[in-house]
C-alpha cells in the first residue's frame, strides 16, 4: 500500500510540476516508458512487473474527476490520456509477464479466476489506451469516442475484481480505494439528474 500511494504522489508531483511538458512531448514519454517496461520485463520480479506501477498510474486518473474545481484538477484532468495511455503501458508489461508465466509453467488452463480477469482487464485497457494517443484520437468522432470510453467503467469494474480476488494483506485498501471511487461517481450521479419541471416549480 505504501509502495502504490507512494508511486501515485511522485507522479502527482510530476503532473502539477510538468503537466504542459507532459502533454507536449507525450510520444517521447510513451517512448520511454515502453523501454523502461520492456527492460524491467526481462527481470524477474520488480514493481512494473508485479502491476503496482500500472495500478498507480490508473489511480491518478481515476481520482482525477473527483477532485473539486481548481488548478490541481485542471492539471490532472489536462493529462489525464498520458497517464492512462502510461499505466496502460506498464500494465501491459504485467500482464504479458504472467502470461508468459502461465504458459512456461503449463497452468494457464487451471489458473485462479483472477487470472483470467486479468486479462479480460487488457483487453477492455487495449482499445482504450490506443484511442488515448492524441494522433489517433483526433481521427475519431467526439461522440464514438467518448462512447467508447464508458467501457473505462468497466475497466475499473475489472481491475477492482481482479485485485480483490486475489485476496491478499492488501485486500481491505483495495475495498477502500474502489468503494470510495463507486460513492463518488454514485453521488455525482446522483448530483446530474435533471430537476423535473414540477419540482423547479417548487423551488422557485
Ligand atoms: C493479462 C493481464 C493480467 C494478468 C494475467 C494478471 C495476472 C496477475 C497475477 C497472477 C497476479 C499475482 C497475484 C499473486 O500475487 O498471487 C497479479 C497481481 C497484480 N495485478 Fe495483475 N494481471 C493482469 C492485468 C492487470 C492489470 C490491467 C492491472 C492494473 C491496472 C493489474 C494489477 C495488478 C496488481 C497491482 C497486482 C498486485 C496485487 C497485490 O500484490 O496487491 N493486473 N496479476
Amino acid at each position: 500500500m505504501t509502495l502504490i500511494m507512494g508511486l501515485v504522489f511522485v507522479w502527482f508531483i510530476f503532473v502539477i510540476l510538468f503537466s504542459k511538458w507532459i502533454r507536449k512531448f507525450n510520444l517521447y514519454l510513451y517512448g520511454i516508458c515502453i523501454v523502461i517496461a520492456a527492460i524491467l520485463f526481462t527481470q524477474e520480479t520488480n514493481i512494473v512487473n508485479m502491476g503496482y506501477v500500472g495500478l498507480s498510474f490508473f489511480i491518478l486518473v481515476m481520482f482525477a474527476s473527483t477532485l473539486s474545481q481548481g488548478t490541481i484538477r485542471k492539471k490532472l484532468m489536462g493529462n489525464r490520456a498520458e497517464l492512462a495511455v502510461m499505466g496502460s503501458i506498464f500494465s501491459l508489461s504485467h500482464g504479458l509477464k504472467y502470461l508468459i508465466f502461465a504458459f512456461d509453467f503449463t497452468f494457464f488452463w487451471r489458473a485462479p479466476i483472477y487470472f483470467y480477469i486479468g486479462i479480460a482487464s487488457v483487453v477492455v485497457m487495449l482499445p482504450l489506451a490506443i484511442t488515448s494517443i492524441m494522433i489517433i484520437r483526433k481521427k475519431m468522432k467526439g461522440k464514438d469516442w467518448k462512447k467508447l470510453h464508458k467501457l473505462s467503467y468497466l475497466f475499473y469494474g475489472l481491475v477492482a475484481t481482479h485485485l480483490l480476488l486475489i485476496n491478499n494483506e492488501r485486500f481491505l485498501f483495495y475495498v477502500i480505494l474502489f468503494g470510495l471511487y463507486v460513492i463518488y461517481r454514485v453521488l455525482a450521479l446522483i448530483q446530474k439528474q435533471p430537476i423535473k419541471p414540477k419540482e423547479k416549480i417548487k423551488i422557485a
